[in-house]
């Protein structure tokens, strides 16, 4: 039971995620008027929650009793490939997690972000997207246990 939960919220952020991540970098590159700012912002809180699901979920398939056992994932050259890129997507969060809790916090004082970096930031989104769909086959592998 929590085995097929777990598994079913591992997909669920699948869902959430990569149209969240497509839709902030396409946001990000439309018109940044109070809507469009709006979009951005969207799809940035789904993102965030899909991010949540997938390091909530993950560890416990790994080290908990519900897959193939920590040993057969430790032991997988595709799981510690899966693991980087997810790091890697992590990483290149740090810019856009930041900026944007810095236009949240100017649109609660009333007052316009600075969309300067909006460029910058679509660029990171379309690359996180593409490495999420990277996972997916890479994940897949995995789980058939390619790469032992
Ligand atoms: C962007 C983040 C992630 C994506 C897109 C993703 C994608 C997937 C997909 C598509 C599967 C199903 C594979 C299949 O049954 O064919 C899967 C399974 C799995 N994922 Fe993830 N995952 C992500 C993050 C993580 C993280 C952070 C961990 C661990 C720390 C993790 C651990 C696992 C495990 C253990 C399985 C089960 C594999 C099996 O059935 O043996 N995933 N993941």
């Amino acid at each position: 039971m929590i085995a097929a939960l777990l598994a079913a919220f591992h997909y669920l952020a699948l869902a959430i995620g990569l149209p969240a991540i497509f839709s902030r970098g396409r946001a990000l590159k439309g018109t940044l008027d109070p809507a469009g700012i709006r979009r951005v912002l969207a799809a940035d809180a789904w993102w965030g929650i899909a991010a949540l699901l997938w390091i909530l979920t993950g560890p416990g398939r790994v080290f908990g009793p519900f897959e193939k056992g920590a040993d057969f994932y430790l032991g997988s050259k595709l799981f510690w490939i899966k693991l980087s890129l997810f790091g890697l997507i992590v990483g290149m969060e740090i810019l856009p997690m930041v900026t944007l809790i810095g236009w949240r916090r100017r649109l609660a004082r009333g007052e316009t972000p600075d969309t300067s970096s909006a460029r910058r930031l679509a660029a990171a989104s379309h690359a996180q997207m593409a490495l999420v769909v990277v996972m997916i086959f890479v994940a897949s592998f995995m789980a058939r246990g390619f790469g032992r």
